[in-house]
C-alpha cells in the first residue's frame, strides 16, 4: 500500500468524512506512532499506529476481490438462517475483513466484487457512476419488440422507474417457450432485473451477471476468486469520479 494522507486514511478506515476528519487532526485527536499530529501533510500506511481519541484504527491492508459466486450463496458476510455466504468461499489467504459490493441474489450466480475498502466501495455503489452490469438471464416465454422497448427505455415501479437499459436476445426456444438475453443496466435496486422482466410478463428463470463495468469472470470457475490488480482497481477508480 502507498503512503496515503492522514486524513484520507481516516476516510478509508470509515471515521469520517475527509473534511471532518482534517477538523479532527487539526483539533488534536489524532495520534500518529504515538505523536499527536496537527498539521495536514502527514501520510501514513498500515504500518502506522493510528489513533483517534486514543482508539486505534484498523490498518489492514486494502483488498479488492472479483469472485465468480454461486447460486445458493448468500451475499454478506454473516446470515441470521445459518446459510452459506459469499466470504465462507474465501481461503486463509483472505485474512481482511472483506465485505461484498452491492448483492447478488440468493439464485443468481455471476460477478461479485468484495472488498474492505468503505470508500471505494460507496463510489461503486452510487447510481451517479454508472457502473453497467451485464445480466444474462433465461426467461419465460419470447420477448416481442415492444416488450423490449419497454425494458430499454424504463420500467415505472413503485419507488423508481429504471434508466435506460440495453437488451439483446441471444436465442429462443419456442419448443420450450424460454430464451436467453443480455441485458445491460447501471442501477442496482434489490430484484431490479427480475422485477424488470415480471413487468413485462416474463418470469426469469435462471440470473448470472456476466460483465461488472470492464471485468469479466475470465479464467474463474463458480466460487473461485482472485484478487483485482492495480491496474483494474486504478481504473474502477477513474471511470467513476
Ligand atoms: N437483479 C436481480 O433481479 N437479481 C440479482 O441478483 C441482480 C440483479
Amino acid at each position: 500500500m502507498e503512503k496515503v494522507r492522514l486524513q484520507k486514511f481516516m476516510a478509508d478506515a470509515g471515521v469520517a468524512s475527509r473534511r471532518k476528519s482534517e477538523e479532527l487532526i487539526a483539533k488534536g485527536h489524532v495520534r500518529v506512532n504515538n505523536k499527536v499530529v496537527t498539521e495536514m501533510g502527514v501520510k501514513v500506511d498500515h504500518h502506522d499506529k493510528v489513533e483517534v481519541d486514543g482508539m486505534p484504527l484498523e490498518t489492514e491492508k486494502k483488498r479488492y476481490i472479483l469472485m465468480y459466486k454461486p447460486r445458493g450463496v448468500i451475499s454478506a458476510v454473516k446470515d441470521n438462517k445459518d446459510r452459506k455466504v459469499v466470504t465462507d468461499l474465501l481461503k486463509e489467504d483472505v485474512e481482511e475483513r472483506v465485505y461484498p459490493i452491492g448483492r447478488l441474489d440468493y439464485d443468481t450466480s455471476g460477478l461479485l466484487l468484495l472488498t474492505n475498502d468503505g470508500e471505494f466501495a460507496n463510489h461503486l455503489m452510487h447510481p451517479r457512476y454508472h457502473v453497467d452490469k451485464t445480466y444474462v438471464a433465461k426467461i419465460e416465454g419470447i420477448l416481442t419488440t415492444e416488450e423490449i422497448k419497454k425494458l430499454e427505455g424504463g420500467i415505472k415501479f413503485k419507488d423508481y422507474t429504471s434508466a435506460r437499459a440495453k437488451v439483446s436476445v441471444m436465442s429462443k426456444d419456442k419448443k420450450k417457450n424460454s430464451s436467453i438475453v443480455k441485458i445491460i443496466i447501471h442501477e442496482g435496486h434489490n430484484h431490479q432485473v427480475k422485477n424488470m422482466f415480471d413487468a413485462v410478463g416474463h418470469k426469469v428463470e435462471k440470473l448470472a451477471r456476466e460483465k461488472y463495468g470492464f471485468l469479466t469472470l475470465d479464467g474463474l470457475v463458480s466460487g473461485k476468486y482472485r484478487d483485482l490488480t492495480r491496474q483494474e482497481v486504478a481504473q474502477l477508480k477513474s471511470d467513476n469520479k
